[in-house]
């Protein structure tokens, strides 16, 4: 595991930015996988700045989003699809063909997470994975559980999420109740990992993640096991780690 100790929220994105960037430009046609959230923005933003200044070429990326809430799609404001277009995919050269997001308004679950399982595969695997970290722990929709989970799965969100999410959405009664979300084997697969985190919110979190032991109850953990696995994080978040 590799810290990159960043001063604020823009220093963290830049320097997220700055990797992201490299992989793209050494591989073209990368498999980048995606978060969203507000801890991915800024690094979008400054994406997006260097690709207008002619600097990046995202013609050729292919991208597969982490998750999406179920029952929802484009047509809602609060849905990952429409997020992505809004804060990423509208501002570059993508191609839309090339991008993924589990569709949240297939019903089947069981269908529409072996399609999407299947969509990684026939990428030939994701190259860079951007993470957020939830409040209780979770990356993707990857809630505490028993059990670490293997492929892509609908989850039941759980109050902790619904809590930190309901700021999206009118009040937490209008928070979705379920997701479809990559499984932490399918997080696990990526070649790089690269997390973003931000804001003494997050600090109490980072230390159970990455400083405590490697449990389900804390998902995020599993990243210790990673063989190229990078947290950047501002001094706020790194309140606990000296
Ligand atoms: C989003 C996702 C989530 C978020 C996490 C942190 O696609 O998978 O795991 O990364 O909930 O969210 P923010 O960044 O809003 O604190």
């Amino acid at each position: 595991m590799r810290i990159i100790r960043a001063r604020d929220y823009d220093h963290m994105s830049r320097q997220a930015a700055n990797i992201i960037s490299a992989q793209v430009i050494l591989k073209p046609d990368s498999v980048l996988g995606l978060a969203t959230g507000s801890s991915p923005i800024g690094v979008y933003k400054q994406l997006i700045e260097w690709y207008k200044k002619g600097d990046l070429d995202f013609s050729a990326v292919r991208t597969v989003n982490l998750d999406e809430y179920v029952g929802f799609g484009e047509s809602d404001a609060q849905s990952y699809i429409r997020f992505m277009r809004e804060q990423f995919f509208d501002h570059i050269n993508i191609d839309m063909r090339c991008t993924n997001i589990p569709n949240g308004l297939n019903p089947n679950a069981e269908q529409e997470c072996s399609r999407y399982d299947s969509v990684i595969h026939a990428l030939g695997g994701i190259d860079l994975q951007l993470l957020g970290l939830g409040p209780n722990g979770h990356i993707g929709f990857n809630e505490p559980a028993d059990a670490f989970t293997k492929g892509t799965h609908r989850v039941e969100l759980s109050d902790a999420t619904i809590q930190a999410n309901k700021r999206f959405f009118e009040s937490a009664d209008a928070v979705p109740r379920s997701a479809y979300t990559m499984g932490i084997c399918d997080i696990m697969q990526a070649k790089r990992t690269v997390m973003v985190v931000s804001g003494s919110a997050k600090a109490k979190i980072v230390r159970d993640a990455f400083f405590g032991p490697v449990t389900p109850r804390v998902p995020a953990s599993i990243l210790q096991l990673h063989s190229d696995f990078t947290l950047v994080a501002d001094e706020a978040a790194l309140e606990y780690v000296k």
